[in-house]
């Protein structure tokens, strides 16, 4: 018999020699490599010393029964998956369940026919290899899977770095921007002229902060919105006043984070708001109080609003009319937010001061 011919190598165990012959003798004849074993303890050591494909196993042993012997291997990792039949004389139900609980895959009485030893021995067999052969393939998918995961890590890691230094270089280009105009606004000696420059490089510092804001972050997503409208009004109350004691700022700011999309317009929105009460709201240096908040409300939206309690607007203002962009800006902002912008009565009893007020989804 060559090796291509072998069907499998079987363990027998059996304490009835004359069985122990038979079933070898079957199992011979078609090819199947067979080892015996006559107790059970033996059984243990011979399947350790090397694993047998399928063991075909009696119950009624002395010293050690064949359930005992079923139960020690299935609590054995590396023995686990051997398949076991138990061929037995014990014909009641009750001694049958009792071999499937201990970890059987087939049971089959005494006296046996050779055929159904030997088609119930090929059945298990297959279904042990297919097990292992999909078991297998299992094993190797996962690997390929987990390579493919590294990878995507990896580019993804690639990107993030790569869009960091985008964020980073949109920010040094905007600063750079901002340095030239002040350059220039060093040069201006008209007041209105000097105003436009100081607006324009407000502006554009704006932007340059979401984009910083941007790069410290780690998901590059997600601005924190609390720092992020401190930072830009505490930048803009220095640019726009020469007292630090004129303004007091007032916030009042959820903890959410917005993306790129909307913290940009959001800003944009907040530095025409913030700067409009810096240069109009308290004339010749008068003391005043900026409040900003940013909530949500119940219905799910983001309600942002700035306040100030200066000299409110002026009585006939028409916004569509003025020369000025701020306040054309603003509601052209909030519709980039898909938001609605409105412009409320003075706050507090006197009804003192401008309130203006957005709420996007
Ligand atoms: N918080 C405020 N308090 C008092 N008046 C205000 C306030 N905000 C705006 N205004 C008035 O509304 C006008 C229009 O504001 P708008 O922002 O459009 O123009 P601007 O600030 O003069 O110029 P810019 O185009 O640079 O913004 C201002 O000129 C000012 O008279
Ligand atoms: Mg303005």
């Amino acid at each position: 018999m060559t090796e291509s011919h072998i069907q499998g190598d079987i363990l027998i165990v059996d304490d009835s020699p004359e069985n122990l012959k038979l079933l070898a003798k079957i199992l011979t004849a078609n090819n199947f490599q067979v080892r015996g074993s006559n107790s059970g303890r033996y059984a243990l050591k011979s399947i350790k010393k090397k694993l047998p494909d399928l063991i075909l196993l009696d119950i009624n042993m002395p010293e050690m029964n064949g359930y005992e012997v079923c139960r020690q291997l299935k609590n054995d990792p590396s023995t686990a998956d051997i398949p076991v039949i138990f061929i037995s004389g014990l014909k009641d139900n009750e001694s049958k369940i009792k071999g499937f609980e201990a970890g059987g895959v087939d049971y089959v009485t005494k006296p046996f026919q050779a055929q159904e030893i030997l088609a119930r021995v090929r059945t298990h067999l297959s279904m042990s290899r297919m097990k292992h052969h999909l078991e297998e393939i299992v094993q190797e998918r996962t690997a390929e899977l987990q390579e493919v995961t590294e990878q995507i890590k990896a580019a993804l890691k690639e990107k993030e770095v790569l869009l960091k230094e985008i964020h980073h270089r949109v920010k040094n280009n905007m600063a750079m921007m901002s340095s030239f105009l002040q350059l220039q606004i060093q040069q201006v000696t008209d007041p209105e002229a000097l105003q436009r420059f100081i607006d324009t490089r407000s502006r554009i510092y704006t932007m340059a902060l979401v984009h910083e804001k941007l790069y410290h972050t780690e998901d590059l997503k997600n601005i924190n919105i609390k720092e992020f409208i401190h930072d830009l009004a505490e930048s803009l109350i220095f640019s726009y006043t020469t007292s630090p004691h004129q303004i007091t700022l007032n916030t009042d700011i959820t903890d959410v984070s917005l993306n790129l999309d909307r913290a940009i317009p959001c800003g944009l929105i907040i530095n025409e708001l913030v700067s409009n009460a810096l240069k109009h709201a308290f004339p010749k240096n008068r003391k005043g109080i900026i409040t900003i908040g940013f909530a949500t409300d119940s219905e799910e939206k983001y309600i942002l609003t700035v306040s100030d309690d200066g000299v409110g607007l002026p009585e006939q203002i028409n916004i569509q009319e003025t020369d000025s962009i701020g306040l054309k800006l603003v509601p052209l902002l909030s519709s980039q937010l898909d938001g609605e912008f409105a412009i409320e009565e003075g706050q507090g009893a006197s009804k003192k001061g401008t309130t203006f007020k957005i709420a996007f989804p």
